[in-house]
């Protein structure tokens, strides 16, 4: 059987990813791997942080609703007729059914199985034949109801209801990608949603790489983006997220064939906006890739210590839509970005191979992989934080504090 990994010395080791990027080493390959140290990320992020769970365009209409899962938890997202959206555990209270599927537009939950009823707000309308159920108060009965709060048009929920709000810990980022007006930017195409066999942290650290950019990806469809470029704005230990921008060769560089801006360039962008990329990350589960026409959102979803999915939106400038050879343009994007994702999601499925093996390192870091450090400056505190709870919780109560009634 193998040895428990969450050991106070596991955690002190972590010490040495805290240094400076010059000095500083990978996390341990356990955090990549390991089902115990998955668990305790549950607690130590996914229960208390803001998670990103959709766009609120997904939902404009009185009505509509989605469903949606994170570290297991079966979430539906739902407008109400009362305007506000709500985000609740689509789990039966009767017993566990999920009263939602996928999405669409409802008066209600109807759950399928014995037919309780449930108002988009949540709150148990009908339960047939529950009368000589002793003690059954209907009106106590509800889906539990988590956070929400939406930023730049997206949904975030919080499983922790004294989560703090996020907006003012993002106020970095905001400013960074204001120019891009997200919240009203408008959905290119339907969402691409995959699963995948790597931890999220893979997946995530990918995303804002400046390192692999210029090798990974060289030639014609990334070369204007080079590593060498790359520079990372400092972040405080409070803020919730963190930017990579790396400038590019010419303004208004694209990931198509022409190397420019095929679709309209989002008409708020600063001249300094249209000569970078912005790659922004919000943890644990949003990451943005900003160009001068397009705005890339990744949704990531942990789904297992070594497994996730993944939703990739595309979003334009508002009236793209209208503009001659709309399809054709993002058409040569989209056939451009694939290409780049390939080689992404290549490295990505045997850099899980690798963590798995006994030979994984904790490995240095180039100056080019200032994201990676933001990352574990943002990671190692709240492990700690929740290392350091768990073992308060757990000690032995003292002979002294016990009271015999
Ligand atoms: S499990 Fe939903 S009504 Fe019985
Ligand atoms: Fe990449």
């Amino acid at each position: 059987m193998p040895a428990e990994i969450l050991t106070d010395a596991f955690f002190d080791s972590f010490d040495t990813s805290l240094l400076g990027l010059d000095a500083a080493e990978t996390l341990p390959p356990a955090c990549y791997t390991d089902a115990s140290f998955y668990e305790f990320e549950k607690e130590a992020l996914f229960n208390h942080e803001w998670l990103c769970v959709g766009r609120a365009d997904w939902v404009k209409q009185p009505g509509d609703y989605f469903t949606t899962q994170i570290v297991g938890e079966p979430i539906v997202v739902a407008h109400a007729r009362d305007g506000v959206i709500r985000a609740m555990s689509s789990v039966c209270q009767h017993r566990a059914m999920l009263v939602a599927e996928g999405k669409g537009n409802t008066r209600g939950f109807v759950c399928p199985y014995h037919h309780w009823v449930y108002g988009l707000d949540g709150k148990l309308v009908n339960a047939p034949a529950m009368e000589r159920t002793c003690d059954f108060d209907k009106k106590a009965v509800r889906l539990p109801e988590f956070k929400v709060e939406i930023w730049l048009g997206f949904i975030f929920i919080n499983f922790d209801a004294n989560a703090a709000p996020l907006a003012p810990r993002l106020a970095t980022v905001e400013q960074a990608v204001a120019g891009y007006d997200l919240a009203n930017a408008v959905q290119a195409m339907p969402l691409i949603t995959g699963q995948f066999a790597w931890n999220w942290k893979v997946m995530f650290e990918n995303n804002n790489d400046g390192y692999h950019a210029s090798k990974l990806h060289q030639g014609p469809l990334h070369d204007f983006v080079p590593s060498e470029l790359a520079t990372f704005p400092s972040s405080e230990p409070t803020d919730a997220g963190f930017l990579r921008f790396n400038a590019t060769t010419h303004p208004d560089a694209s990931f198509n064939p022409t190397q420019k801006a095929v679709l309209p360039v989002f008409p708020n962008l600063s001249e300094a906006d249209r000569g970078r990329m912005t790659f922004a990350n919000v943890p644990p589960t949003l990451s943005l890739v900003l160009s001068s026409d397009v705005a890339i959102y990744l949704i990531l979803r942990a789904t297992g210590p070594e497994t996730m999915e993944q939703d990739t939106g595309i979003l334009v400038a508002p009236g793209t839509h209208d503009e001659p050879g709309f399809q054709d343009r993002l058409d040569m994007i989209m056939t451009s970005a694939g290409k780049i994702i390939a080689q992404d999601m290549h490295v990505d499925g045997l850099v899980q191979v690798g963590l798995r093996s006994r030979f994984a390192p904790r490995g240095r870091y180039s100056w080019q992989e200032g994201a990676q450090g933001q990352f574990n400056h943002w990671l190692v505190p709240r492990y700690r934080a929740a290392w350091a709870a768990r073992k308060t919780s757990a000690a032995p109560v003292q002979k002294s504090s016990v009271k015999v009634a």
